[in-house]
């Protein structure tokens, strides 16, 4: 019997069919967009983002919905980190993952006026190297109406990829104080590779 599935493994190899075995596995590839408007939202209430949402984990981020100041991206909600710091990771669980982060929208969200905002970023990568952005959000003056106001996007390259985590935080551009705001998130797009 052994020696039948050995002779038939060999064949298969040497025809150039892969066979499946104990082990074999293709790394597999994942493109999401999180939007969060498909997350319970309760006003005054803790609205945390559910561990593996679409794939990835939050800390301090909550839901948030609109409230008639800076518009979400798409329908109503958006991630909101309220102290304007928090991060994104993948699960320790399954193993071997990691993600590509390709674009999001963003708000820095301290009210009329507020100063330049710059968004810090940091990515962490499996391979233990840390990479770091920095990201500008406009300056708002009053004497606008709430059209004039909109998140803003980026998109990332090639070298946010093999991620574990992304960190943010915001500081006023000017000298690195405090925004006494948050930071709203929209749209967020990656690609979650699962590895053997
Ligand atoms: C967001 O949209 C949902 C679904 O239509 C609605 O139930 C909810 O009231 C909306 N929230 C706000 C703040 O507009
Ligand atoms: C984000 O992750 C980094 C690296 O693991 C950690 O140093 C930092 O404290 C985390 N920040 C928050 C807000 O959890
Ligand atoms: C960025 O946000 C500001 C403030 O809402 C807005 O005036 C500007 O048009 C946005 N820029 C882009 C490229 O969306």
């Amino acid at each position: 019997m052994k020696t039948i599935i050995l002779l038939s493994t060999l064949l298969a190899s040497a025809l150039g069919t892969p066979v499946p075995q104990d082990g074999y596995c293709r790394p597999s590839r994942s493109t999401k967009i999180a939007k969060y408007d498909d997350l319970t939202w309760i006003e005054g209430n803790y609205n945390p983002i559910p561990p593996h949402y679409y794939g990835l984990s939050y800390t301090t981020f909550q839901v948030d919905s609109y409230d008639g100041f800076i518009p979400p991206t798409s329908w109503n909600q958006t991630a909101m980190a309220f102290g304007g710091s928090g991060n994104i990771s993948v699960p320790d669980q399954p193993p071997k993952t990691s993600f590509a982060l390709q674009s999001f929208s963003y708000a820095c969200v301290a009210g009329i006026p507020q100063p330049e905002c710059a968004i810090s970023i940091w990515g962490w990568t499996v391979n233990g190297n840390i990479i770091k952005r920095e990201i500008i959000f406009p300056r708002l003056d009053p004497g606008h109406v709430i059209e004039d106001f909109k998140m803003n996007k980026t998109r990332f390259g090639k070298e946010w990829t093999g991620l574990k985590s992304v960190g943010f935080s915001i500081a006023k551009k000017e000298d690195g104080g405090n925004m006494y705001g948050g930071l709203a998130l929209d749209d967020v797009k990656y690609t979650i590779t699962q590895g053997c």
